[in-house]
């Protein structure tokens, strides 16, 4: 297999054989001409069941995880209900770690729950604890996101998988935050990848996207027959977005890692920084198996705020958000410009009075690839003003 940024580039990516075009055709068509009632040319029908773009980013997903299939989404949580919901019945019970992220726990929590489908919180570095939230007959998933967001945990995928499979238990793993360019969980033993497209595989904060990755071909069936049945596919001027990005994955994250890891070293130094939390940093206590299932630490930062009580922590947090510049204050991660944010109250809110509630004194970066010294610089004036 050829490496990693070949294969961003080239896979399922061969020039167009009808007019040599480099760059694969944006197939804007929502149906396709056929020859003789039922002669499909290409397999093509109707652009819900398949479509040539989104075809292609399906087949150049599949081989950057290193898995059999890929599946591209209108989104991340749609990506995932379609998962959650061709694994799971009514009875069906979801173990996920205790710091997903918040919209996938208010999925789970209250969009499935009411269905049927229980779940149960759990510390995923406990791995007697996840043994023992394992119920064989019952829970159909084990829903890992490393590193998580926004808390930056780091989990082992490969012992989590060793436990899901000796109950016939599945393996999630949510990979938005790695990026395949730094971490294969198919590799590891997990049974499905799911991305959030909307982060680094777009890149660029311009399209909202979602992608399921799997090794099994019997899971790949099952999930392609629910993807059309459920319909919350990528568009094609969506999927095209992807796919140009997907080609410049690799240089991305390698700079938003190393922006990144300066940035974690130097809060760390300053005086009105608590925690920093970056799985790159000796000193994260999951250091040492992000450093073995990692190629690389990546672009999100999260750090704590003193503060004389909780509350003037949190007043901090809430300030520095507000006083950054280059910095820009909103959701989402994972474009090349550096955002900022206040997990608790934005991207969080909806986890708060539950087991996966955040600190009210974090602060969340994405880290983005502008000069370092300027985003440095940005912080340090919003820190000590
Ligand atoms: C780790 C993670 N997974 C999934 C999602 C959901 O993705 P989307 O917003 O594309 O639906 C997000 C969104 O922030 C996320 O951060």
């Amino acid at each position: 297999m050829s490496g990693f940024n070949t294969r961003a580039i080239h896979a399922g990516q061969d020039p167009d054989p009808a007019t040599g075009a480099v760059i694969p055709p944006l197939h804007l068509t929502t149906t396709y001409k056929q020859d003789g009632v039922g002669g499909l040319r290409g397999g093509y029908e109707y652009s819900r069941s398949a479509n040539p773009t989104r075809d292609t980013l399906q087949t150049a997903l599949a081989a950057l995880e290193q898995g059999t299939r890929g599946f591209a989404f209108a989104s991340g949580l749609a990506a995932e209900d379609t998962l959650l919901r061709t694994v799971c019945r009514p009875g069906d019970r979801i173990v996920l770690g205790g710091d997903a992220y918040g919209g996938t726990y208010r999925l789970i929590s209250r969009v499935l729950e009411p269905w049927g489908v229980t779940h149960q919180p759990v510390d995923l570095n406990d791995a007697d604890a996840v043994r023992a939230a394992v119920a064989p007959e019952t829970t159909r998933v084990i829903w890992c996101e490393t590193p998580s967001n926004p808390l930056l945990n780091v989990s082992d995928i490969a012992a989590l998988a060793e436990v899901a499979h000796a109950s016939g238990t599945l393996l999630v793993v949510d990979n938005t935050f790695a990026s395949p360019y730094l971490q294969q969980p198919l590799t590891l033993g997990a049974d499905v990848v799911v991305h959030s497209t909307t982060k680094y595989l777009g890149g660029h904060s311009d399209v909202v996207g979602g992608a399921l990755v799997v090794s099994d071909a019997e899971l790949g069936e099952r999930l392609a027959y629910h993807q059309n049945a459920m319909g919350a596919v990528a568009g094609p001027f969506d999927s095209w977005l992807v796919l140009r990005s997907l080609k410049t994955l690799g240089v991305r994250v390698d700079r938003h890692s190393a922006n990144a890891g300066r940035i974690a070293e130097w809060l760390l130094e300053h005086p009105a920084v608590g925690d920093v939390l970056y799985p790159g940093l000796p000193q994260h206590r999951n250091h040492d198996i992000a450093a073995k299932q990692m190629s690389g630490f990546g672009g999100m930062v999260s750090f704590r705020l003193r503060g004389t009580d909780r509350a003037a922590a949190e007043e901090a947090a809430l300030r520095v958000c507000e006083k950054t510049t280059l910095f820009t204050l909103a959701e989402s991660l994972g474009g090349v410009e550096s955002l900022i944010e206040h997990p608790h109250r934005m991207t969080h809110a909806s986890a708060a009075g539950s087991p996966l509630e955040v600190p009210a004194d974090l602060v969340r970066l994405s880290v983005g690839i502008e000069d370092v010294e300027d985003l440095l610089a940005d912080l340090e004036q919003a820190l000590s003003s």
